[in-house]
């Protein structure tokens, strides 16, 4: 078995994980304290976030969200998990963020907190961030209509595309076919959670209707056999979360589902998601996965910074972090 000190020490890539979900947990209850935002009760017990079920982890990932408010609350979320997160040998990380789970402070003024924090990150770290918009697929169509218009008013470097989140039962992708036409007008990169909790038709509509460049998560395709012929032929990324033990309700589906999609040979990478609320950085899920599924040293070399291909960084930035 490879080593967990050689696993943590590979240079690696991720881009499925959400800043909201990167909120330590002492600074999550200091945080919501400081607002009178309250958190779900037993949110943090011994230190860790604590849930039995996706919904009571989006619950507390939503009251996180609301307990950041200001562009500094913002940097110091951004620039503890990125430093947290290079100690386990992180180099590239795509964040995807909520701007509209945070009414109290504008679009602008969350982008200045991250790049402050992502910036601090690259001089002591050394790591490169770039930023996914995500939108809240329980708000709607419209709502997410004028999320991308806001984006594309405000132009900013580290924002290099565009997602779509929060509970997959809520809305169908065909309700934001216009967000995601104008978001590709304006050469963003198109992402898109689908396949996590619902089925394979939420894959189909992201490929077919949003035109994704990347599906994240996307389990589902396994349940169609034409679907995943389809996604093995094309070689589009998914980006697959492995789920270390939190909440416990969810590992043993989710390795099961992980190991099949590699073994079909779909285009994965792994990711951490929500590291903070579920208590693993991507090294943790990496010498988790090794563990699982027998990893040569070739599968970790393969996996640790595969998550460049499916990423959404400039060709040049992409190359120097190869
Ligand atoms: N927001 C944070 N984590 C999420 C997940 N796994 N699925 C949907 N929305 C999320
Ligand atoms: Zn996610």
């Amino acid at each position: 078995a490879l080593s967990a000190e050689y696993l943590r020490a590979l240079p690696k890539a991720e881009v499925h994980c959400h800043l909201e979900g990167c909120v330590p947990p002492g600074l999550g209850v200091r945080l919501a304290r400081r607002y009178g935002v309250p958190l779900p009760a037993a949110a943090v017990e011994n230190g860790r976030y604590n849930f039995s079920c996706f919904e009571d982890g989006l619950a507390i990932y939503v009251a996180l969200s609301k307990a950041m408010r200001t562009a500094s609350d913002f940097e110091e979320v951004t620039y503890a998990s990125l430093m947290s997160a290079a100690e386990g040998g992180l180099r590239y990380r795509e964040y995807s963020f909520n701007p509209q789970n945070h009414p109290d402070l504008t679009y602008s003024e969350m982008l200045r907190g991250i790049l402050a924090g992502a910036s601090a990150a690259q001089k002591d770290a050394g790591s490169i961030t770039r930023v996914v918009v995500a939108i809240n697929r329980e708000l709607g169509g419209a709502a997410g209509l004028a999320l991308v218009r806001e984006v594309i008013e405000h132009p900013q470097e580290l924002v290099v595309g565009i997602g779509l989140d929060h509970h997959e039962l809520a809305a169908r992708p065909s309700e934001f076919v216009a967000a995601y036409d104008l978001a590709r007008e304006a050469g963003l990169g198109l992402a898109a959670h689908a396949g996590e909790r619902g089925d394979p038709s939420e894959v189909a509509e992201c490929l077919d209707l949003l035109r994704v460049d990347r599906v994240d998560h996307g389990y589902a395709v396994l349940l169609e056999p034409p679907l995943l012929s389809r996604t093995v032929a094309s070689q589009v990324p998914f980006s697959a979360c492995w789920t270390v033990e939190n909440p416990p309700s969810e590992v043993a589906g989710r390795l099961r589902d992980v190991s099949d999609m590699a073994a079909a040979g779909l285009n994965i990478c792994l990711n951490s998601d929500d590291p903070a609320l579920i208590g693993a950085e991507l090294d943790e899920c990496m010498i988790d996965a090794a563990r699982h599924l027998d990893w040569t040293i070739e599968d970790a070399e393969k996996y640790s910074l595969a998550g460049l291909d499916a990423c959404f960084a400039d060709a040049g930035t992409v190359e120097r972090l190869r």
